[in-house]
């Protein structure tokens, strides 16, 4: 059971359960990796129940499936909040979809947790983002990128908003670097391998040394695919992203995936213990071949957090919720992590990872520091990432690419 050190509220008292929204999507394009951080929620869920719930009550999730629309997302969130009266929702993976759920949330005092990482510059009181913001993943990624593979860019992505605002970050960095961006690409949502021609003539044209890929969902084994039709060489060159994961991969054949590049604060192949009891739990549920990224990861732990929340503050009451969220440390499979207070975002574990020859990411930076949340770049150089000064102790520093 959570451990309790208020009193419990009426609503705790009296009713049979703690009723939380579920809004990640099981259709439409980037359904494969958020039916990950809908089953990570799940386990999440389960595990607490059966340790006991939440001050004697279990937590009852509701959920629906916006199949990767926007609309429908905001629909349903509108559905979770009036309708079915619940104030705390976990979801959203597309940053078009925060984006349509946020005004809803607020309007109605709800508190949504966002597992996903996404462009930074942006808070709302309504909202606890546990994925990565740029400082916790585009810097690393290139400073990676630069330092091994050299710092002329081009730019490829899925027409939304999110590839747009973390290319704007990404062009930031390459420029500070003294790089040049070759050519931005945006190809639609559902795209296919047709599709990238233009970004496969763009590659040959300018004979980049990286690709930075925001392409997202279905669309990524098609662009994966697509460029070893073309014949480019990954080892020289290679695809770097921060959106392809374990559940993108998992769609791809592992010869399209071999040396290509991510950064995030976790992967499966991650040997920490808590990493390790986590892929075994979630394998253990869903499968030995379901795919555990980092979204899945954040989905899992932002849940764990939020009933430690609500046990601390007696209520789910997002007003109640809230001062608690930032006062809880949480051992995540990623390592500690804890929500800072001024910004509601997390304090977490950058990673960087090159794809193998059998498709799973291997480690080629682990810094080993936690890293505070900047998401709107205050301190946007590649020297310094507002680390919080917690090292790990296993995960040394280690250059093995
Ligand atoms: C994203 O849209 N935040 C991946």
């Amino acid at each position: 059971m959570v451990e309790f050190q208020n009193t419990m509220d009426e609503a705790a008292r009296t009713g049979r359960a703690w009723r939380v929204g579920v809004l990640f999507s099981q259709t439409g394009v980037t359904a494969a990796v958020e039916r990950t951080q809908l089953q990570a929620t799940l386990l999440a869920i389960e595990e607490i129940n059966a340790a006991g719930g939440v001050l004697d009550l279990p937590l009852e999730p509701v959920l629906y499936d916006p199949q990767s629309n926007p609309k429908l997302f905001r629909t349903l969130a509108e559905r979770l909040l009036v309708t079915d009266r619940v104030r705390l929702v976990f979801g959203c993976y597309m940053s078009s979809s925060r984006k349509a759920v946020l005004p809803v949330i607020e309007a109605n005092r709800g508190l949504l947790f966002y597992p996903t990482l996404y462009e930074g510059f942006e808070y709302s009181r309504h909202c606890i983002y546990t994925g990565a913001a740029p400082n916790q993943n585009s810097l690393q990624l290139a400073r990676f990128l630069f330092e091994h593979y050299g710092s002329r860019f081009l730019l490829v992505g899925s027409n939304y908003v999110y590839p747009y605002e973390s290319n704007r970050v990404m062009s930031d960095l390459v420029r500070q670097n003294r790089g040049k961006i070759l050519n931005e690409i945006y190809v639609p949502l559902a795209a296919r391998p047709a599709d990238f021609g233009r970004a496969i003539q763009e590659i040959k044209k300018h004979e980049p040394d990286v690709i930075f890929s925001t392409v997202v969902g279905k669309g990524t084994a098609a662009f994966y695919e697509a460029y070893r039709a073309a014949g480019f060489d990954p080892a020289r060159r290679p695809i770097a992203s921060l959106t392809t994961g374990e559940a993108e991969v998992a769609e791809m054949s592992s010869e399209a995936a071999e040396g290509h590049i991510t950064a995030a604060p976790f992967f499966e192949t991650l040997g920490t213990a808590a990493a390790r009891r986590f892929v075994t739990a979630y394998k253990d549920r869903y499968g030995g071949d379901a795919p555990v990224p980092a979204s899945a990861e954040a989905a899992y732990f932002q849940v764990h957090l939020a009933a430690a929340a609500i046990a601390r503050a007696g209520s789910a009451d997002p007003e109640r919720v809230l001062p608690e969220l930032s006062e809880i440390e949480f051992t995540a499979p990623q390592g500690r992590v804890r929500i800072d207070r001024e910004n509601n975002h997390t304090y977490l574990w950058p990673r960087v990872a090159r794809l193998d020859a059998r498709g799973h990411f291997q480690i080629v930076w682990n810094p080993g520091l936690r890293v505070r949340p900047d998401p709107y770049c205050v301190v946007q150089t590649l020297d310094d990432w507002s680390s919080d000064g917690i090292a790990s102790a296993t995960a040394a520093a280690s250059h093995a690419g």
